[in-house]
């Protein structure tokens, strides 16, 4: 009886923790290097300012595949192995925001629903009818609009609004884990590896036990 009161009583709260959630929207990320790229340079015009991305160097930029030229212009006089920190510090963030925006390096990690919810959560702003700046996805953000999703009316800025999102949230797929790519070809090397090796080896007990008959 006992039990069966536990479970009535958890059923009810998780249906009323779902009941709050807004749907998110999927978000497709892209893998490819040109869209990353381009993720990168839209973080660091929009999102670069408040976030640091601790976890990154500007050097990992550069050997990823990114113009070096557009990096240098991006660290200025930090060094290549300098991470990319914002440009609050955390007293002045505290005065402007109240909080310190957190870092974004493991951010799609970090959240349930992942790229989806910061591709939500960034498209989520709108002004409510009597000119309120609300996002569902986050109520109580003390985050500004960072993209302009809010004021944006006409479809072609929607659109391309939208795909910068993408573009950046790609881009911070990629950086929650950088070597993605590198472990999937590795990975196929280690699988070819051991299918010659089998067979070699299928080969070999075939001479010894072939001597036995
Ligand atoms: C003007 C400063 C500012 C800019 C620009 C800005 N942010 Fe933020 N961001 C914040 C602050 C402040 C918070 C903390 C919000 C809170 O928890 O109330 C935050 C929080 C976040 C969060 C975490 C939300 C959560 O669930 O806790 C994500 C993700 C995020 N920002 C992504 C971005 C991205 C991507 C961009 C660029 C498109 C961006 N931000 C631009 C200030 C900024």
């Amino acid at each position: 009886m006992n039990a069966l009161v536990k479970v009535l009583v958890l059923c009810c709260f998780s249906i009323g923790a779902w009941a709050n959630e807004v749907p998110l929207e999927k978000v497709n990320v892209a893998t490819d290097a040109v869209t990353i790229s381009r993720g990168a340079e839209d973080l660091m015009n929009d999102c670069h300012s408040c976030h640091t991305l601790k976890y990154i160097r500007y050097r990992d930029l550069v050997a990823f595949g990114i113009d070096k030229q557009k990096v240098d212009a991006w660290r200025g006089d930090q060094a290549m192995d300098s991470p990319l920190l914002g440009q609050f510090s955390d007293a002045d963030a505290m005065q402007s925001f109240g909080i310190v925006p957190p870092d974004l390096s493991l951010m799609v990690k970090a959240r349930d629903g992942g790229s989806s919810y910061v591709y939500s959560y960034l498209l989520a702003y709108h002004n409510s009818p009597d000119g309120v700046l609300e996002n569902p996805v986050y109520p109580a953000t003390k985050m500004p609009d960072a993209l302009g999703i809010a004021s944006a009316t006409d479809a072609a800025q929607r659109t391309e609004i939208q795909g910068r999102a993408r573009d950046i949230v790609s881009f911070l797929t990629w950086a929650a884990d950088p070597h993605d790519a590198e472990r999937k070809r590795l990975g196929y090397y280690v699988l070819g590896y051991l299918i010659v090796l089998t067979t070699l080896l299928y080969f070999v007990k075939n001479q010894i036990w072939g001597r036995l008959k």
